[in-house]
């Protein structure tokens, strides 16, 4: 989704904000431009692709100015061209404006200032932005742009730029995410901290209708109402260095790597001192609210749906809450039964993804209480939320989630125990083991990272089909959907993933030589239905590559390569077994030559519907 950074201080603008964006790239866009304030006059460079393209284009130019934007875009209304790049500017070159989001009833507003005069250069939604500056400016660039903001229906995040009041920059946002880097002289606007976590750890994170300036030596922050107000400073302990690769080849790898301590991270402060029991006061769940509650709704999108399976699973099976779980793009347009006493959990990493951000505003709009699990504080989701459990997982750029789901799941065993101890639904004794399971998670997946070299022969295998299957039941098949998802996302190859047991309602027609198929088979108790399973899909030619717990049967009498995950409880399986299947994504990915952090089409946070 589109990245915006905005800086004024005393340094060269360019390369700080060519560096904002580099760091912002992680977000997926197909174009990128700067505007640079110099001599009185807004210069703007801008083109598809690549940002590199953009640098290689602006290197060697000694621009000395010292303020200016920037933006990478991803294409939602007119194509990525570098007309369609932004910054967009007025007629008269005098409102430069970067803007995230979609704004609803641009065609309208175009037609209106169309007929004012107005030429429009671009297809996109957002250039009806500088236009309306332009149309609105009376000498003070902040009621232009509540006049402006009245106008306008959808979502944005916006930094205007103007050589009217060259001291400044303001920007505004309404559902999608702007932050304020406080420097010393200078100052930041951007979708995110990394953008400028080189040079300070301070920010204002904004609310929606907040309009606020920025100048090298002072930021100002308006409400709706246009009175000032004063904010937070939070202070971000992100290593700069987190947010880079550290040493691997790309940032999947790197962050599949990280797993163990994000584990571990997102399990620390979590477990009473005595060692039996979750204790998530951070939640400020009543205890009263909590022996209430009788149902929950899950609602996510991709990666934090498939772990919201795997949450159902433990809910149900701890806590023994009926659990419903819904696409976030699917839950606000089905006739949900909502009845009293019912709770909502929202899963997103990014924490701003559109269809989960509007689930959420639904829930809460039928009177659910809505608890956030989400990778990054401030994030819309997390503001909104009445509740939040962090996923500790530490910036993730990758656009195919690793770390962040294992922390969900870790997140959602958490908060399950949690609520099994407050309601006394399993002995004490139980959630005493299982906490011990929890704690060797984060070793147990590091000996399999060790072993990380049997899953690149056998991806090695596989890239060259064209079609693969993955295959398990009941959490298997859980793990089965996000090893599915990992693979096509980022390798291009069809994956799909089928509940073992309903092969044989139509699947099994598309088995055959050349059709691997990946088989998880983790669950004792599934164990010998998996297997015959296995012997099924053998029999029509397929070669098997099955995923299985150490101790558990003799899955190798049948597949012809297999992988053992340590043993741990039954529960607990999928945050191991996934591991194996990150790594055989990557590896497919790697050797088809594909764009493993970036693939085709995809990007890093949904923020548009
Ligand atoms: O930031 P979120 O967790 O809300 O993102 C949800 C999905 O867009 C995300 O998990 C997506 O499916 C990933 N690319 C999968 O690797």
């Amino acid at each position: 989704m589109c990245g915006i950074i905005g800086y004024m201080g005393n340094k060269q603008a360019m390369p700080v904000l060519l560096n904002g964006l580099a760091r912002l790239e992680y977000r997926g866009y197909d174009s990128a431009g700067i505007a640079l304030l110099e001599d009185g006059e807004i210069k703007v460079f801008k083109q598809a692709g690549r940002l590199a393209n953009l640098q290689e284009r602006l290197s060697g130019n000694g621009f000395s100015s010292t303020t200016g934007i920037g933006h990478t875009r991803w294409a939602t209304h007119g194509r990525p061209t570098d007309y369609n790049a932004h910054p967009h500017s007025d007629c008269g070159g005098r409102f430069v404006v970067v803007h995230n989001g979609i704004i609803e009833n641009y065609l309208e507003l175009k037609k209106w200032l169309i007929s004012e005069g107005h030429i429009f250069k671009s297809e996109t939604d957002t250039e009806v932005l500088p236009h309306m500056m332009e149309h609105f400016y009376k000498g003070d660039l902040i009621p232009a742009v509540s006049m402006m903001i009245e106008k306008i229906r959808g979502s944005y995040a916006m930094v205007v730029l103007s050589t009217l009041e060259p001291d400044n920059l303001i920007s505004v946002r309404k559902d999608s995410p702007l932050v304020i880097g406080l420097g010393d002289e200078e100052n930041f606007f951007a979708s995110d901290v990394p953008a400028f976590l080189h040079y300070t750890r301070n920010v204002h994170y904004l609310d929606d209708g907040e309009i606020s300036l920025i100048a090298s030596n002072r930021v100002e922050i308006f409400n709706e109402m246009g009175q000032g107000v004063s904010k937070p400073v939070h202070m971000i302990n992100w290593e700069a260095e987190q947010a880079e690769k550290g040493g691997y080849d790309h940032f999947m790898l790197k962050e599949i790597h990280e797993q163990p301590a994000s584990l571990k991270k997102t399990l620390s402060g979590r477990i009473s001192e005595d060692g039996c029991r979750v204790d998530l006061q951070e939640l400020s769940l009543d205890v009263d609210e909590i022996k209430k509650i009788k149902k929950i709704f899950i609602t996510a999108c991709g990666t934090a749906y498939h772990a919201g399976l795997v949450g159902k699973y433990a809910i149900e099976s701890l806590a023994r809450i009926p659990v419903e779980i819904d696409i976030a793009s699917e839950f606000r347009y089905r006739n949900l039964v909502v009845e009293p006493d019912s709770l909502v959990v929202v899963i997103s990493q990014s924490g701003e993804t559109a269809d989960s951000l509007a689930a959420l505003r639904d829930s809460k709009k039928r009177g659910m209480p809505v608890i956030a699990i989400t990778n990054v504080v401030g994030s819309s989701i997390a503001r909104e939320a009445d509740h939040v459990l962090y996923t500790w997982a530490g910036p993730e750029i990758a656009v195919a989630s690793t770390k962040a789901y294992t922390a969900q799941l870790m997140s959602l065993y958490l908060l399950a125990l949690y609520l099994a101890n407050v309601r006394e639904t399993i002995p004490e004794e139980e959630s005493r083991q299982i906490i011990l399971e929890l704690l060797s998670l984060s070793s147990k997946a590091q000996l399999i990272l060790d072993k990380k070299e049997t899953i690149l022969d056998i991806g090695l295998g596989y890239e060259n089909c064209k079609s693969i299957f993955f295959i398990g039941r009941g959490l298997d098949y859980a793990v089965a959907c996000e090893g599915s998802l990992k693979l096509k996302e980022i390798s291009y190859i069809h994956a799909e993933a089928y509940a073992a047991g309903e092969l044989k309602h139509g699947t099994l027609a598309l088995i055959e030589k050349d059709v691997p198929v990946v088989t998880v088979a983790t669950q004792p108790f599934l164990f010998e239905k998996t297997f015959s399973n296995i012997k099924e899909v053998k029999a029509r030619e397929a070669d098997v590559f099955a995923l299985a717990m150490e101790g558990i049967g003799e899955v190798q009498k049948e597949a012809s390569q297999v992988f053992y995950i340590p043993e741990t409880h039954p529960l607990l399986t999928p945050v191991l077994s996934v591991i194996p299947l990150q790594l055989l994504a990557y590896y497919v990915s790697l050797a088809r030559g594909c764009d493993v952090d970036k693939p085709r089409n995809l990007a890093k946070s949904v923020t548009v519907e």
